[in-house]
């Protein structure tokens, strides 16, 4: 047990010993464990970003969006809905936009722009590419609309550390120039398939609060 957990034991004991953390059928010790579990098990709703003018309804369910010929570095993107239980969230969608290696957004049709149905247990992927930059936002990013019936629309965006725009410290320059809300939105970079075809691999779990 580390110290924190420790501290947060003796603070648990004494609300119990005071009678602030009561309960009419359980006895003390099965008290503290249910209620450290259940605490535990409490997740933190994924922060909000900017939609940006550049969001279009409709898009199709592609799981891969890369483009034949197209250049940009392969990129798998996965990861996880959840409500704030940490339960998988059914009947969420998860909508992706990003620019393409030029910093360009297809405002005509749907290149790399997708709706993904996220299935049981909750788990999304796609392969794309690396975002282009573009002058007004100098960051790689991808843009997400997550929504889920019963739970708040939530919109995010994803960055990522491997970007010279962090200039290889995102901790200290997540806040250059206002571009990331939350530090945890600057998405470390894994090489895999390094050889046979070498992908940037991402992962963005998502946790909805209910409406
Ligand atoms: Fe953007």
């Amino acid at each position: 047990m580390t110290k924190a957990e420790l501290y947060r034991r003796e603070f648990l004991e004494k609300c119990i010993g005071r009678g602030v953390l009561a309960s009419a059928v359980l006895p003390q010790t099965r008290l503290l464990a249910l209620w450290e579990e259940t605490t535990a098990k409490s997740l933190k709703p994924t922060p909000t970003d900017v939609l940006g003018p550049f969001f279009k309804k409709g898009a199709p369910d592609h799981r891969d969006m890369r483009i034949k010929g197209e250049p940009g570095f392969p990129l798998k993107i996965t990861g996880k809905v959840y409500n704030t239980r940490a339960e998988p969230v059914p009947g969420a969608r998860v909508h992706l936009w990003h620019a393409d290696f030029k910093g360009i957004y297809d405002a005509n049709g749907y290149r790399y722009r997708s709706q993904l149905a996220v299935e049981p247990p909750g788990d999304y992927t796609v392969d794309t590419i690396m975002p282009g930059h573009y002058p007004d936002r100098p960051a790689q990013h991808v843009h997400y609309l997550i929504s889920a019936p019963g739970h708040r629309t939530l919109i995010a965006q994803i960055y990522f550390a491997t970007d010279p725009f962090f200039e290889g410290n995102p901790d200290k320059n997540y806040t250059k120039r206002n571009m990331v809300s939350n530090r945890e939105a600057v998405r470390p970079v894994t090489l895999i398939d390094e050889s046979t075809a070498p992908r940037a691999a991402v992962t963005f779990d998502i946790v909805l609060e209910k409406a």
